[in-house]
C-alpha cells in the first residue's frame, strides 16, 4: 500500500568531503573533521521523501509535528517541498505544523531521561494523519499513539545504524548512517552548530571547545 522507501546508505568507512572543498562558517574551522553530507545533497534527498509523503497520504491534510530544536530545518525543507509538488501536480496537501521539544543528550551522550519541554498536550492529534520529524521516537510515538491520531508515519533525516536495532521506527529515512554523533543541519552538539549547513563529523577540539 505504501511505496517503499528505499535506502541511502552512508557506509561506515565514509570519511566524509575535505572541509576545503566547501565553504562553512569560519569560526567552526577547528571544530569539525569533515563534510559528511553537504547540504545540497540533504536538500535532494527531502526533495524525494517529500514525494513519498505525497504519495503515500490520500487524506488531503496532514499534521506535521516538528521535533524541536534539532528538526526544524529538515521539518521546514520538507514542509516546503509537499507544497511545493502540491502546486506543480494540482494536488494540495493542507499541512499544519505543530512543533514539540524534546532533549535526551548532554555533550554526545543520549541521557536515559527524556524531557519533552513545551507542551505535551497533543489533543489536536485526534484523527488526523501526522508525519513526525526527529529522532528521540520510542517514547514520544509512545506518547502520541494516546491521542489516536487517524495515521502516524515518521520521517527522520537520519537513521543510525546500531547493532541493538531490530525494527525501524521512521517510515522515511534519509540517510542511514554509522554510529557517529554529526553536527549541523540544526543538529548540536550543546547548542553549537546549528548554524552550520552542511552535516558534519565534530573533531576532538570541537568537542572539547563546547564541553558542559
Ligand atoms: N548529533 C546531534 N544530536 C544528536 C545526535 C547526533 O549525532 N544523535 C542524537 N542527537
Ligand atoms: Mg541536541
Amino acid at each position: 500500500m505504501f511505496s517503499l522507501c528505499c535506502l541511502v546508505q552512508i557506509k561506515d568507512d565514509w570519511p566524509g568531503y575535505n572541509l576545503d572543498l566547501f565553504t562553512y562558517p569560519e569560526h567552526y574551522h577547528d571544530d569539525i573533521e569533515n563534510v559528511y553530507i553537504p547540504h545540497g545533497v540533504i536538500m535532494d534527498r527531502i526533495e524525494r521523501l517529500a514525494r513519498y509523503v505525497t504519495e503515500d497520504f490520500e487524506d488531503s491534510k496532514i499534521m506535521v509535528l516538528c521535533v524541536l530544536k534539532g528538526g526544524y530545518k529538515f521539518c521546514a525543507d520538507l514542509v516546503e517541498f509537499i507544497k511545493v509538488l502540491g502546486r506543480s501536480s494540482n494536488r494540495y496537501l493542507e499541512t499544519r505544523v505543530e512543533f514539540i521539544r524534546l532533549k535526551s543528550y548532554l555533550n554526545d551522550q543520549s541521557t536515559e531521561d527524556l524531557h519533552i519541554i513545551g507542551s505535551s498536550d497533543l489533543s489536536f492529534l485526534h484523527g488526523k494523519a501526522i508525519v513526525d520529524t526527529g529522532k528521540t521516537m520510542k517514547a514520544l510515538l509512545k506518547h502520541v499513539e494516546t491521542f489516536e491520531p487517524k495515521m502516524v508515519k515518521v520521517a527522520g533525516l537520519l537513521v543510525k545504524r546500531l547493532p541493538t536495532m531490530t525494527e525501524s521506527l521512521t517510515d522515511y529515512v534519509g540517510f542511514e548512517i554509522p554510529n557517529r554523533f554529526v553536527v549541523g543541519y540544526a543538529l548540536d552538539y550543546n547548542e553549537y552548530f546549528r548554524d552550520l549547513n552542511h552535516i558534519c563529523v565534530i573533531s576532538k577540539t570541537g568537542k572539547m571547545k563546547y564541553k558542559i
